[in-house]
């Protein structure tokens, strides 16, 4: 249900390109995201590539994962009239608030992020003499950028995973740093809105990561989604055994993909005894069917990049208007 207060906020998340997309990151990420930001009459979706220059230092690649994240969550149902999508580097304005905002910041909120202090114990359990080793001052200052990300449009709203919390957190003491140098209520603190973790397995089992190597792609060619979905761990029951679809990796697959009927009747099917052949390719045909509109769509976007960098520039100069009010504000409490 929307809410009244719901209507007249804004909410604003960005997506770091970094890969292509998987099953795990639809249902975890995407789906959900694009039932949210239905509910408010403001919403935001960019893409961080600046962000993403602290691993990919590659032009084209960066290109290429900015473009495929975008026609991802076009292809997916995003409705770039109703919610403005753009790339962060299209915004100038975000890495002017980083600067000023890194000038209010102490540097002890910077030490006790998540990501820092994580690469700071890997290099002293690997005994390295420079506790600093491998981090950029981009990884350093990765959460003043978000700030600005976050509060250069007046956001009320992040929807964010567990991992992202802090980050929301950090934004909103920043803000509140700026607003006591620069006398009143300039900038607008945010809340983290957190998203119900539910954790998508993915093919050994594990929960589907890139980092594991055990995910399925979105918009796959039949034949390669078929042979990837055949590869899905299952034991050696064998197909007559009756079956319990609580603990079948298989079963929690399918039911996010088919109807809530074909959903019961495969559990029929469990406790009637059924080989996971034949699962696997209901999986399959489930998956398939369920994406099918959305995949055609997606090598539409991809196949005119073009266009995608048309729907992307309109995004950043709307938002850019929208941003406007606040940056002359800003500019004019930190230097007159
Ligand atoms: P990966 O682990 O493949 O690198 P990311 O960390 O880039 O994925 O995740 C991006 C978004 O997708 C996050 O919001 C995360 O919660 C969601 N997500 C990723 N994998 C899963 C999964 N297996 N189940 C549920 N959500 C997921
Ligand atoms: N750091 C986020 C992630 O890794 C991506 C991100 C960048 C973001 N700027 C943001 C998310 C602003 C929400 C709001 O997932």
């Amino acid at each position: 249900m929307q809410t009244e207060k719901q209507q007249n906020e804004t909410v604003l998340t960005g997506i770091k390109p970094t890969g292509d997309q998987h099953l795990g990151n639809y249902l975890g990420a995407i789906r959900p995201g694009l039932d949210l930001v239905a509910q408010f009459r403001h919403s935001l979706l960019f893409i961080a590539d600046f962000h993403a220059l602290t691993t990919v230092q590659n032009a084209a690649q960066l290109r290429e994962y900015t473009l495929q994240i975008a026609a991802t969550w076009l292809a997916c149902g995003l409705d770039p009239a109703r919610t403005i999508i753009y790339r962060q580097s299209d915004v100038p304005e975000i890495f002017e608030l980083a600067w000023i905002l890194s000038c209010v910041t102490p540097k002890g909120f910077m030490n006790r992020a998540h990501a820092y202090k994580a690469k700071v114990q890997e290099n002293q359990s690997e005994g390295r003499e420079d506790i600093d080793d491998g981090v950029s001052m981009g990884l350093y200052n990765y959460p003043v950028l978000m700030a600005a990300d976050i509060l250069l449009f007046n956001t009320d709203v992040v929807p964010v995973g567990e991992d992202q919390v802090q980050h929301v957190e950090i934004a909103r003491d920043i803000a509140q740093k700026f607003n006591r140098a620069f006398g009143g209520e300039i900038l607008r603190l945010p809340r983290a809105l957190v998203k119900t973790e539910k954790v998508i397995p993915g093919l050994d089992g594990r929960k589907m990561s890139k980092s594991y190597g055990n995910q399925i792609p979105l918009f796959m060619e039949s034949k390669a989604l078929r042979k990837l979905v055949m590869k899905i761990k299952t034991d050696s029951t064998p197909p007559e055994a009756p079956k319990n679809p609580k603990d079948s990796l298989l079963f929690d697959l399918y039911k996010e993909f088919a109807s809530a009927a074909d959903t019961e009747a495969l559990a029929a099917r469990y406790a009637a005894g059924i080989g996971w052949g034949e699962v696997k390719e209901l999986l399959f045909q489930a998956v398939e069917k369920h994406f099918s509109e959305a995949t055609a769509h997606y090598r539409e976007l991809m196949a005119k990049p073009a266009e995608l960098d048309r729907i992307l520039s309109e995004g950043a100069a709307r938002a850019r208007e929208l941003a406007l009010p606040l940056m002359n504000k800003i500019r004019k409490a930190v230097r007159g």
